[in-house]
């Protein structure tokens, strides 16, 4: 049904300024007119405008502004990533509702985007604001071959994907560790990575990702303003939604194909890139080691992705927490 739709959508926007009649696109689908009628009627509802003209058909006058899979699909250019793609108006959390249809079969690359969150989490427990339409909520499904131990290393790779969408719109990314893109010390993306593996296998990795995209810094609440920012702001105008998932999914298409044929070098040389963190003076709020609070300079990441903190003269692996730049 969505693929007809998606079809009937990529008909209409190929054609451009003319109308496409009812029986060409019935005769391209396999179906009759009425059932395209009732698609019709079903992107309408969806927020498309179409206008329909008798025996000229029907023409395309203005597409939603929605991360609607006829939108973010048509045009996409992967290989695996959003090639099954679920869309939700509102859910409480786009990486719990990833991780039910990941344990009912999702496919490899599966997208799953939502308008808003209800319920969207953070890492250590924390809230993440996801108000309608303002940004990206959304999380991958993956099923990758390689071991849990290396899962970490899916956020930063999804860390680059997001730098590398922003350099494509000409703004520039800052990442501090593990997996926050900053501007003026404020977060503009976060990432939440959730693996489930069972015996030393992977059954699916579920990397959460949002982006505030066009939220003028009044719009957050009040506790927000001073640590959070939106793409709007560096770039000084409204976003499209669409085209940086877009971005986003092509971008963490080719580091996932390059992973899986060369391991984790390459977006780790490339998150040392775009980072802020290393050579930096950080105060550090571990999650393991018994939540351990310490100060001291960043000055590596480890294969494994772990930050390296020297303090006096012992160095110290931090594997995951948080950190500021002092
Ligand atoms: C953080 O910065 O602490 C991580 C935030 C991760 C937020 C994203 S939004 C999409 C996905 N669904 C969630 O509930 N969380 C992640």
């Amino acid at each position: 049904m969505r693929n007809m739709r998606k079809t009937i959508v990529e008909l209409l926007k190929n054609a451009g300024d003319n109308f496409v009649s009812g029986e060409n696109i019935a005769g391209s689908l396999g179906i009759s007119r009425t059932a395209v009628w009732k698609h019709i009627q079903k992107l309408r509802e969806c927020g498309y405008e179409i206008l329909s003209r008798e025996r000229s058909g029907y023409k395309l006058k203005d597409a939603p502004d929605l991360l609607l899979p006829s939108e973010i699909q048509i045009g996409l250019d992967t290989e695996i990533i959003g090639k099954e793609m679920h869309y939700f108006p509102s859910t409480d959390s786009t990486n719990h509702t990833a991780k039910a249809l990941a344990y009912h079969g999702a496919a490899d690359g599966a997208i799953v985007v939502a308008e808003e969150q209800t319920g969207g989490k953070g890492r250590l427990n924390r809230n993440f604001y996801s108000p309608r339409g303002k940004g990206i909520w959304f999380s991958i499904i993956m099923r990758p071959k390689f071991l849990p131990h290396d899962a970490p290393k899916c956020t930063l790779m999804a860390a680059v994907a997001v730098a590398e969408a922003m350099n494509r719109f000409n703004l520039k990314a800052a990442i501090k560790w593990p997996n926050d893109i900053m501007f003026d010390g404020r977060k503009l993306v976060g990432i939440l990575t959730e693996i489930t593996a069972e015996m030393g296998k992977i059954t699916y990795v579920v990397i959460g990702i949002g982006i505030n995209v066009n939220i003028n810094r009044e719009e957050f609440p009040k506790e927000l303003q001073n640590v959070a920012a939106s793409l709007s702001e560096i770039n000084g105008g409204e976003i499209s939604r669409v085209k940086f998932l877009r971005a986003v999914l092509e971008e963490f298409d080719k580091l996932y194909g390059e992973i899986n044929d060369s391991g984790f070098d390459g977006v780790i040389n490339r998150w040392k890139k775009y980072n802020i963190t290393l050579g930096k003076n950080i105060r550090v709020i571990s999650a393991g080691d018994g939540g351990a609070i310490f100060t001291g300079k960043a000055v590596d990441l480890n294969a494994d992705g772990a930050l390296i903190v020297e303090t006096g003269n012992e160095l110290r692996t931090v594997y995951a927490g948080d950190v500021s730049i002092r």
